[in-house]
């Protein structure tokens, strides 16, 4: 059965489309957001389900700007850090990747340093001697084509762009798509696909800081987090990994049962301090599986829960370790571990590691990645 969705631009707010609104009718509302230096309009979508949870994405950096869930007392508060305004987005002191698309090539590449087909690379370093998060001018930065859509699921918005051969150094023209959709049962689905014309590398996430207890709102640390994985990738001083893959068993990174986020932050271990607390790569187990729950958190708080699940090999834990309180977004400054981010990805700098799952993308393949953020309460 297809779900009657309203397209609604801020224009012309219908009446029909106010009634729907009240009726719990899936919407997707679209208004400007600003403008691109070189004068093309940004805008901001609102999906809005039956049960009233709401997503705002920009198609700048197809960033997730806000999402609005129920607490235990059916409250609701916006999850994510982010900014009302474009310029908040385009700031300078704004290096934290809040809500945003993460490409070509998602967490550290050692050196700028990768070689493909025999071909040594040189891309843009922009995190000490490493490249983060596809170099000066990732994706995140990038105005994404935008097409909303009904679909039987509920209300998507479906983001596009072409990163051509070259960009920030890396090989081929890049298509990639990567589609919101907001379910029935607040969760919301993120599924991405690419193909190249020439042989490349790729990893794509998305890097939203969730703070259940509502953006702005305190720290995370009280929040129990539950990871399925039994092992991590460590780093040296750079976060960049070494190449081992370590068992949890017995250290700080043993989430495979929930334990609170900050019970053990600042104990004297070797791999917290070099990440300035968890900024790692978590291998999940069963690989590939979107029925199992690759990470949870439950806010005790609030009472509200988000469950991640994902068909890709890793996820990046990070606690904030960057947010000084410099930056002021929606819900005031945000503060150290003011938000975790749990970025679902392969593992940082696999180009430079052969014993990590492969991120190359050739000619002919298309390359599809689901992520779904499911929220609840307990
Ligand atoms: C990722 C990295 C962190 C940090 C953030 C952005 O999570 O692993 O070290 O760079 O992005 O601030």
């Amino acid at each position: 059965m297809k779900l009657p969705v309203f397209v609604l631009t801020s224009a012309a707010l219908t009446l029909a489309a106010l009634s729907a609104l009240s009726a719990g009718i899936p919407t997707i509302q679209k208004q400007p957001f600003g403008k691109m230096p070189d004068g093309r309009e940004v805008f901001l979508y609102t999906l809005t389900n039956a049960s009233g949870m709401e997503v705002k994405i920009t198609n700048y950096g197809g960033t997730i700007e806000s999402i609005k869930v129920p607490d235990r007392d059916k409250n609701y508060a916006d999850v994510v850090l982010g900014f009302d305004t474009l310029e908040g987005y385009t700031q300078p002191k704004n290096t934290s990747y809040f809500g945003a698309l993460i490409g070509r090539y998602g967490n550290r590449i050692a050196k700028g340093t990768f070689q493909l087909d025999g071909k040594v690379y040189h891309i843009p370093t922009n995190d000490g001697p490493n490249t983060l998060h596809g170099g000066i001018h990732g994706f995140n930065s990038k105005l994404w084509d935008a097409k909303t859509m009904e679909t039987p699921e509920g209300p998507s918005l479906t983001l596009h762009y072409l990163s051509k051969d070259g960009e920030e150094g890396f090989p081929g023209n890049l298509n990639v798509t990567v589609r919101y959709t907001l379910d029935k049962k607040n969760g919301l689905h993120l599924d991405y696909s690419a193909t190249t014309d020439k042989d490349t590398v790729l990893n794509l996430t998305n890097h939203s800081y969730f703070n259940l207890s509502g953006a702005g709102n305190g720290t995370i640390l009280k929040d129990l987090l539950t990871l399925n994985a039994d092992n991590f990738t460590p780093v040296d001083s750079t976060l960049i990994p070494t190449g081992k893959v370590e068992s949890v068993g017995g250290t700080p990174f043993d989430f495979r049962h929930a334990t609170e986020v900050g019970s053990r932050i600042n104990e004297n271990n070797e791999q917290l301090k070099l990440g300035h607390g968890y900024d790692h790569n978590f291998v999940l187990n069963r690989k590939g599986d979107l029925t199992v729950v690759a990470a949870k958190v439950e806010d005790p708080n609030s009472g509200r829960v988000l469950e991640v699940y994902t068909d890709q090999p890793g996820v990046q834990f990070y606690t904030s370790n960057f947010l000084d309180g410099s930056v002021t977004g929606i819900g005031g400054p945000y503060n150290l571990h003011g938000a975790l981010c749990l970025e679902t990805q392969h593992y940082p700098d696999s180009p430079n590691h052969p014993n990590f799952p492969s991120t190359e993308l050739r000619p002919g393949e298309t390359f599809h990645s689901t992520t779904i953020f499911r929220f609840k309460t307990e």
